[in-house]
């Protein structure tokens, strides 16, 4: 049996810090609404001119230096975002030739905030059938650029950011279980409501942005994420004190809490980046989780469970043997 395991991890996030200061100028908000509601304390938003492919890259660039891997070892490249940089190309193919990587498979997953436990589950099947020895799965995303900055329901929520691992086959797990879910008829809770067949000059001027109805999406993502750590520990025959880490998507430190709460884990065994860089949907797992490897709290032999809910909605898990 062929397994899969992440040997590096790594992760980017842009220069420009926006303190929930700066928001008070914006809208009608307070540092401390934002902070009692949502955890949230400052967020890093990309420069003008940078890509969710230049953040991916930088990402890419340090999980492949933690894994000793170089451009020529890697023979898959999985992108998950929302945020692409182009309607085509994909950005996992504008990530390949930057890492001068020819010939591989290379593209994009769309699955909002699960699209990197998506990508990881994918890249996992991908080893285990033979086909793919190290695969490099990207979370990135550039969502200020779907924002309203005129919206306080939205606008003080989310961030910019990349996070990635390498995947290599291994003789032993690695990841244990992946569990990936979809409910589309909640389409409408949470959406940007233009695309390219639809509302199409909403994207042409700008102005295609994120909608959501906060409250709605709070219920369904608590009883949600309930379900998925009862799902992945029952499918795996653990008891809840078997998880040594709970590495959430960070949409909400109350959301998170519950999660925690359900797994009777203390907070101190959760890693939560939400107070630093807000909500970066798909490349919040990865960077909570690189953020966690890098200061030495998770460690190797430690069972992590990785958690996402998102728009459409998609929801799922990982869970590994680091
Ligand atoms: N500043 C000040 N007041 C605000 C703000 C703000 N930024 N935003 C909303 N309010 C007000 C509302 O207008 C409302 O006022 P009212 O009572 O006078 O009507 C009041 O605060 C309470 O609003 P609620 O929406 O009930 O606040 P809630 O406690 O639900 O928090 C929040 C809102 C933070 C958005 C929460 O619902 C949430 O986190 N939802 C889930 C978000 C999420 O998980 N998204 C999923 C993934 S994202 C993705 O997939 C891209």
């Amino acid at each position: 049996m062929i397994y899969s395991s992440i040997t590096g991890t790594g992760g980017y996030l842009p220069e420009r810090i926006m303190e929930n200061a700066e928001l008070e100028q914006m809208v009608n908000t307070s540092d401390e609404w934002i902070k009692s509601r949502t955890g949230v304390v400052k967020r890093h938003i990309a420069a003008e001119g940078e890509t969710t492919c230049d953040l991916a890259e930088h990402a890419a660039h340090k999980a492949m230096k933690a894994a000793s891997a170089s451009s020529d070892d890697i023979d898959l490249i999985i992108v998950a975002t929302t945020t692409p940089d182009l309607i085509f190309p994909s950005t996992a193919c504008l990530l390949q030739h930057r890492l001068g990587i020819r010939g591989t498979a290379a593209f994009d997953v769309q699955a909002v905030c699960t699209g990197f436990i998506y990508a990881l589950a994918i890249a996992d099947k991908f080893i285990k059938t033979g086909s793919t020895k190290k695969a490099l799965v990207v979370g990135a995303e550039t969502l200020s650029r779907i924002i309203d900055w005129t919206d306080r329901d939205t606008c003080v929520l989310f961030g910019d950011g990349a996070g990635a691992v390498i995947l290599e086959a291994s003789e032993t797990p690695g990841i244990v279980s992946t569990f990936l879910h979809a409910d589309g008829q909640y389409k409408d809770l949470l959406k940007v409501p233009s695309g390219i067949s639809t509302d199409c000059t909403k994207i042409k001027d700008g102005n295609a942005f994120i909608q959501m109805q906060g409250n709605e999406v709070f219920k369904v993502a608590v009883n949600t994420l309930g379900r998925i750590v009862d799902e992945t520990l029952s499918a795996n025959n653990l008891k809840k004190k078997d998880i040594d880490w709970l590495v959430p998507h960070q949409a909400n430190t109350r959301i998170i809490s519950a999660t925690a709460k359900k797994l009777d884990m203390p907070m101190d065994k959760v890693i939560l980046t939400v107070d630093q860089h807000g909500n970066t949907s798909a490349a919040s797992v990865p960077l909570a989780l690189d953020v966690a490897i890098r200061d030495g709290r998770i460690q190797r032999g430690d069972k992590l469970l990785l958690e996402a809910f998102g728009g459409g909605f998609t929801w799922g898990s990982a869970l590994i043997d680091y």
